[in-house]
């Protein structure tokens, strides 16, 4: 597909996730491998949204999250179950928003520069597919229109995969 960069206006960010999830299903269209389309999800969203320094996959594999795709700096590869952000979303399936990293017990300082995040966990009926991780240098960056709008963008990488 002929894709164009183009501006998402977060100070509308139910639209602009809107757009997004638009443009995520035609990026997607048409192929099913998962670390193509992951490596694509994780580049539209850090292309697209404002205030990043790391967006990308956790998936899981033998009982722990291993680094997939991801945009940003270098980052730790392997995280157990229940540690850290993403291991806590992964263990309990349910997204986690943090304000602020440094407050998080067992957090894991991947790049110094994070100050919230928030981790999507990424389930195909009851398996457990990996976590979708975004940081942000901002403080509380994330919020309730961030966790729809990404766990809606989770489900269509999902579905991308058949
Ligand atoms: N901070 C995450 C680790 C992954 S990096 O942020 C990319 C955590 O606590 O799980």
């Amino acid at each position: 597909m002929s894709h164009v960069t183009q501006h998402y206006d977060f100070t509308h960010a139910e639209a602009a996730y809107r757009d997004l999830a638009r443009d995520l299903t035609a990026l997607l269209s048409g192929e099913r491998d998962l670390i193509a389309n992951a490596a694509n999800t994780a580049a539209l969203i850090y292309d697209a949204l404002p205030g990043l320094n790391w967006a990308g996959f956790y998936l899981y594999k033998s009982g722990e999250l291993v680094l997939g795709p991801f945009q940003g700096k270098p980052a730790c590869v392997r995280i157990g179950m229940g540690k850290g952000v993403c291991g806590t979303a992964a263990s309990r399936r349910e997204t986690v928003v943090v304000e602020d990293v440094h407050a998080f017990p067992g957090h894991i300082a991947c790049d110094s520069a994070s100050n919230s995040e928030i981790v999507i966990p990424l389930v195909r009926g009851t398996e457990l597919l990996g976590v979708l991780d975004l940081d942000s240098p901002l403080h509380a960056r994330f919020g309730a229109a961030d966790a729809r709008g990404l766990e809606a963008l989770a489900k269509i990488f999902i579905g991308s995969l058949g």
